[in-house]
């Protein structure tokens, strides 16, 4: 079987093609992967310096003066590598690194040039604005289109304006989940293109765990433990940063994130949508009265972190209809009274809206002082972090709690490729990426894609309330797969088979078994993207 390798469960695993694949031939596979664990398979020792086939470009610490920011971490407890990639490790964390991150997750193309300074050397964005104004929210099978034409493009223009070739890059740093698959698709293939092409190593990224360290590219002296509010169209996450790769996650939404009701209000409310949702529901609600209308603040009886927007959307849509709204009229061109009623709509959307964040937050924060009372930071970041009403709000809960508020620019909250690079280039200086794919990868290779892929494990003081949380086709955790790899690397090397037993504690939280008690299995076209993982 040909084989190409990639970055899976913390494993080095091989790409299956789609198709004339047996189950029996794909299990034989999985033994023999986990036959040959010790030498092969983890993203933590796949440093071995004898079996690198590529060269790391990267630059000698003497070359340049090292950066005053890079963290030579004391606190690893957690992490413990074989002798030889904890050698490979710490000249990572010395060397400068110039990485190109790639983000096609949602509809934004978008692709950025790093440096492990801190230095953005160019950042280039194309939105699906137009895309987003006439379907009024993201329609996969068009964005994957608007991916396809901007993705070159917008690769190319990022290493002009860094003024680079492909050959001065040391990786490239990739969003393989959350998301859509037929977007993350697009950014995976050509990451994996340029990577082979050029021989680079690859680094597999989760976008919402880039939300979050962004912030230590934007304040450098940002340490672990911190606390991290990540609030986008499609997820609104609670999370204690324990370390890199070690998240817990407070809180998550048990339906709709925030970013979707402010599209949805701005939607019904006959906003331009040019610039998407949130600013322009931003923008009216200055012109309104927040308590005009008296919304329910959502989930009060909930004595837990978990958010749900689906019910105050519903709110807003009978308050629309009841005030006789009609989205068809521009705002632009609404009379002055009916200017005035979407605006006292927008602003008391917008109240209940952050009250409802502002209430789950404070509980976190009480909750994180439990788990990790050091902590001194509160991260906001994603999409809706760029609204100013959301800012000064938590700013406030911030300072209550004694804590600094840490907000990435308006450009590094929106999706952006400078945040998958810094996320590729701090997993990279831990030596956590894959080697460089084939050059000539088949066009239908089965790409490792992460669609719902959470970012850490639930605090298990929140589990028990949350409603619905649909678990079907959830990737393990970036944490449990970070913590079992390292778990693995702990073992001594008589007890090799112990990273059997990682592998297979591994293996209990997998699609394969899911799946093959479903009696589903077979990797064909139609259910290859379930077992992209082993
Ligand atoms: O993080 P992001 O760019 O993409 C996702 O990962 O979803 O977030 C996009 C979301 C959209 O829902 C957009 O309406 C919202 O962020 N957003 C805002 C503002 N700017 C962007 N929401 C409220 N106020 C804003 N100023
Ligand atoms: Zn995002």
């Amino acid at each position: 079987m040909k084989e190409s390798w990639s970055w899976r469960d913390g494993c080095l695993g091989p790409v299956l093609p789609r198709r004339g694949l047996f189950f029996r031939d794909f299990l034989l596979q999985m033994a023999s992967l986990v036959s040959n664990l010790s030498s092969t398979v983890s993203r933590l020792s796949l440093l071995r310096k004898s079996s690198l086939q590529f060269r790391l470009r990267v630059q000698s610490k003497w070359s340049k003066p090292r950066p005053p920011f890079l963290r030579v971490p004391t606190n690893y407890d957690s992490v413990r590598f074989s002798s030889r990639s904890k050698l490979v490790s710490a000249s990572l964390q010395e060397e400068e690194l110039t990485v190109l991150g790639i983000e096609t997750s949602c509809d934004d193309t978008a692709a950025a040039v790093v440096r492990s300074n801190g230095e953005i050397l160019s950042q280039v964005v194309s939105s699906q604005a137009d895309l987003l104004e006439r379907y009024g929210g993201v329609a996969p099978k068009m964005a994957e289109e608007a991916h396809l034409l901007a993705i070159d493009q917008v690769v190319q223009d990022a290493l002009d304006k860094a003024n680079i070739t492909e050959e001065d890059l040391s990786a490239v740093a990739v969003t393989i989940g959350p998301g859509l698959s037929l977007c993350l698709r697009v950014g995976v293939s050509k990451a994996r293109k340029l990577a082979g092409t050029h021989i680079l190593p690859i680094v597999g990224v989760h976008h919402m765990e880039a939300h979050a360290l962004v912030a230590r590219l934007v304040q450098r002296d940002l340490q672990f433990p911190f606390m991290a509010l990540l609030i986008s169209g499609g997820h609104n996450l609670l999370i204690l940063a324990r370390d890199l790769g070690h998240y817990i996650q407070l809180g998550t939404t048990i339906d709709d994130a925030i970013g979707e009701a402010y599209d949805k209000t701005a939607k019904w409310l006959g906003l331009d949508m040019k610039k998407s949702g949130g600013p322009a529901v931003e923008e009216l609600a200055r012109e309104g009265d927040e308590n005009s209308i008296k919304f329910k603040v959502p989930m009060k009886q909930h004595k837990d972190c978990n958010f749900s927007y689906a019910g105050l959307k519903t709110q807003v849509r009978l308050a629309i209809e009841s005030k006789k709204i009609d989205a068809a009229t521009p705002v632009a061109s609404a009379s002055v009274e009916d200017r005035r009623a979407r605006a006292d709509i927008a602003a008391s959307f917008q109240r209940v809206a952050v009250l409802h964040l502002e209430e789950k937050c404070k509980r976190a924060i009480n909750w994180a002082f439990k788990i990790e009372p050091s902590i001194k930071h509160l991260v906001l970041s994603g999409g809706v972090a760029c609204n100013q009403y959301v800012r000064s709000r938590l700013n406030t809960i911030a300072e209550q709690n004694r804590l600094q508020l840490v907000c990435p620019p308006p450009s590094l909250c929106t999706d952006n490729g400078v945040m998958i690079a810094w996320t590729g280039i701090e997993h990279f200086r831990m030596g956590r990426y894959d080697p460089p794919p084939p050059a000539c990868e088949p066009a239908d290779a089965m790409l490792d894609l992460r669609p719902r892929w959470p970012l850490g494990e639930e605090y298990a003081e929140g589990r028990s309330e949350a409603r619905s949380l649909k678990t079907a086709r959830v990737h393990p955790s970036l944490t449990s797969q970070i913590q079992a790899s390292i778990h693995c690397h702990r073992q001594p090397a008589r007890d090799v088979v112990g990273c059997g037993d990682v592998q297979s504690s591994i293996a209990r939280h997998h699609h394969k078994a899911r799946y093959a008690q479903q009696g589903q299995g077979l990797p064909t076209r139609q259910n290859q993207k379930k077992l992209f993982f082993i």
